[in-house]
């Protein structure tokens, strides 16, 4: 069987990110760099000629903002792509430039672009300096572990060549990027529209002594891809095409392997050693971070998509609560307790954020006490997980220890975040085994417990109508409790407001409030507005299936407007009441409740009755209790 290895040579290919704004002139250095290492293929050039004359606003010159305005107006139709990588190549190197549309809430199309490259040109325009964003995005670069920085003046033209304000810029940007865990930067003067410094050195900065941009790029020192680090294996897919063959496939995310070396898949901790290495073309006497391949184990070990296999010796860590650095990348602001996703490696976990610690302000690096994290937001936030997965630090390995956020509902990426340690404390605190279980309440009661979540807007007749059935099953010797909305504001949620966050925090802490219940054996009815779905779904998360029926008090606002029982509909017309359901707060209507309740055609009392029916119908209450 033929041997090779896998490893690529990577210290001729250069990955880089532009960060700045189509204003800034982003599109045009592009253009200009594709052009100046002859990349852009004849048709397309004559294409862009074409276009220049007639949409250009550069005379007879090429626009080369075109060109690359053209490709990302492309991209948005087809909302597909939100990085396009760019491959082209000089004599001396090939690289790859990730190209990210530049407004400032795409941050998160940069935080894609930027977890894999090697180098960031950061592009300022002379008019204007260092700017809120320039040091916004500089932040996230540095944060995802990029070293090297290009810090491109461009539009010197428009300031008469100033060398005086090309040093000015310099000083502000090295002044703000001492705190920045940066290596290196090298700032270069710019015009991309006239091509000065591009790929040759400009007669209009004589005064310049460094290099042109390509020339930069193409003599940098690139770190060739870091094997020191023990072996990192997230396991992508199992292969078993028969009971002979077990393959764990995957990308592999640190150091070497070969055969015989020892191994440990995490979580489960089960040690063993390395049988075979298979690659694309047959077996691999050893392979590196980066390759893709196949391992087969010497032992008949259960290892499945989302585990990791490391080097025996030096094991990443495994733990289900982090302390991270979260970068906030969607619309609506990061929800402290709020279930979303976490993609880490090849596993997807259940997850959900602390209030942070701190948010980040990008300009002068205060730490400011925050709530919530808003769009672009950067904060330290701890991270709760469902379960534990193997992870390893950032610092120590860029893709073990970076996640990204995913929004339950709408499958979109919100957030970017790194790990920094492993919280202790969820190691120390541990299960506490009790003899008296929820079976041998369950006996003693005669019922099974539920929880039944009444939602609805404000004034809809969730209360009325819980209390009509509590009173019902205590009447049939059902052992209840009614949590109710206006009452829990009182006491257990006295601190909460009315905004998103807080109601996101008040449905939490009913939801483990109907947990204990259940366990304690109850039938919980709980009327709370309740309005976001993700936390309906999370309270339901929290009981056993089947034990958590969610009804729909549905009423539609005009009605609950014109009954009005206490005022605060009025109140808030008037605008003195803010963030209220229905008005000025968003109610996201269960799309499939157990029971759908429309008190148009329903009295409270056939409504009640339709409750405590269906639990005689689940076998929650027996007929005879
Ligand atoms: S929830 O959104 O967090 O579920 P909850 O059910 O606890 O709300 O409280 C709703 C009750 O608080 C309403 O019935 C109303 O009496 C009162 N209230 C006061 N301010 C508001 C507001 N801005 N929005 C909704 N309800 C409010």
């Amino acid at each position: 069987m033929s041997t090779q290895t896998a490893s690529t040579q990577s210290s001729d290919l250069l990955r880089f990110i532009t960060c700045g704004s189509v204003d800034d002139g982003k599109s045009t250095l592009i253009g200009r760099l594709l052009h100046a290492a002859h990349a852009l293929p004849d048709d397309q050039l004559s294409a862009l000629a074409d276009e220049s004359r007639r949409f250009g606003t550069q005379g007879d010159q090429l626009d080369f903002a075109l060109l690359v305005d053209g490709l990302s107006a492309e991209r948005e139709q087809g909302i597909t792509i939100d990085v396009a990588y760019r491959f082209f190549a000089t004599a001396r190197r090939k690289f790859i430039v990730a190209d990210t549309p530049g407004h400032e809430q795409y941050t998160r199309n940069m935080a894609t672009g930027a977890s894999t490259a090697d180098l960031a040109i950061i592009l300022v325009d002379a008019r204007k300096g260092v700017l809120t964003q320039t040091r916004r995005h500089s932040h996230l670069v540095s944060l995802l572990g990029i070293k090297q920085v290009v810090l491109a003046v461009n539009k010197l033209d428009l300031v008469d060549w100033s060398r005086e304000r090309f040093e000015e810029i310099e000083r502000d940007y090295r002044e703000f990027a001492q705190r920045l865990d940066f290596e290196h930067i090298v700032a270069i003067p710019l015009s991309a529209l006239h091509g000065d410094n591009i790929a040759q050195r400009s007669t209009h900065t004589s005064w310049h002594q460094g290099p042109s941009l390509l020339e930069h790029l193409e003599t940098v020192a690139v770190a060739t891809a870091d094997t020191s680090g023990p072996l990192r294996l997230p396991v992508q897919w199992v292969c078993r095409p028969d009971l002979d063959f077990r393959g764990y496939a995957g990308r592999m995310l640190g150091g070497k392997a070969r055969a015989g070396d020892a191994v440990r898949i995490l979580p489960s901790g089960r040690q063993t050693r390395i049988a075979r290495i298979v690659g694309f073309g047959g077996d691999l006497a050893e392979a590196a971070r980066g390759d893709s391949v196949m391992l087969t184990l010497e032992d008949e070990i259960d290892a499945s998509r989302g585990d990791v296999i490391c080097a025996a010796a030096e094991p990443a860590s495994v733990a289900d609560q982090f302390e991270t650095t979260l970068v906030w990348m969607d619309d609506a602001a990061m929800l402290p307790g709020r279930p979303y996703l976490i993609k880490l490696g090849a596993t997807t976990v259940g997850a959900s954020f602390s209030q942070p610690k701190y948010a980040i302000d990008v300009n002068n690096f205060d730490k400011l006490a925050a709530r919530t994290l808003e769009l672009n937001g950067i904060g330290v936030v701890n991270v709760s997980l469902d379960r534990a997965v193997p992870f390893d630090a950032y610092a120590d390995n860029r893709d073990m220890g970076g996640f990204i956020v995913i929004d339950r509902y709408s499958n979109q990426t919100v957030g970017a975040g790194l790990i920094h340690f492993a919280l202790r404390r969820s190691q120390n605190i541990h299960w506490q085994a009790v003899d008296v279980d929820k079976q041998a309440r369950l006996r003693q009661n005669g019922h099974r417990p539920c929880v039944l979540w009444l939602t609805g807007l404000s004034g809809s007749g969730k209360s009325t109508i819980a209390n009509i059935v509590e009173r019902q099953l205590h009447a049939l010797g059902v052992r209840t409790y009614l949590l109710d909305g206006d009452n829990i504001r009182h006491g257990l949620s006295k601190d909460l407001g009315f905004t998103d966050a807080d109601r996101v925090e008040n449905i939490r802490r009913v939801g483990e409030v109907a947990r204990l219940m259940v366990d304690a054996g109850l039938v919980v009815l709980t009327a709370f507005i309740s309005p976001f779905r993700s936390e309906r779904a999370l309270a339901r998360s929290m009981v056993d299936d089947g034990e958590f029926l969610e009804i729909f008090v549905d009423t539609p606002l005009a009605v609950v407007e014109a009954r009005d029982p206490k005022g605060l509909y009025r109140k808030a017309r008037r605008g003195e009441l803010s963030n209220f359901t229905g008005i000025d707060s968003p109610y996201e209507a269960p799309a499939t409740p157990e029971l759908h309740i429309d008190t148009t055609q329903q009295t409270p009392e056939q409504a009640a009755s339709r409750i405590v029916d269906a639990l005689f119908e689940r076998g929650i209450v027996q007929r005879h209790t």
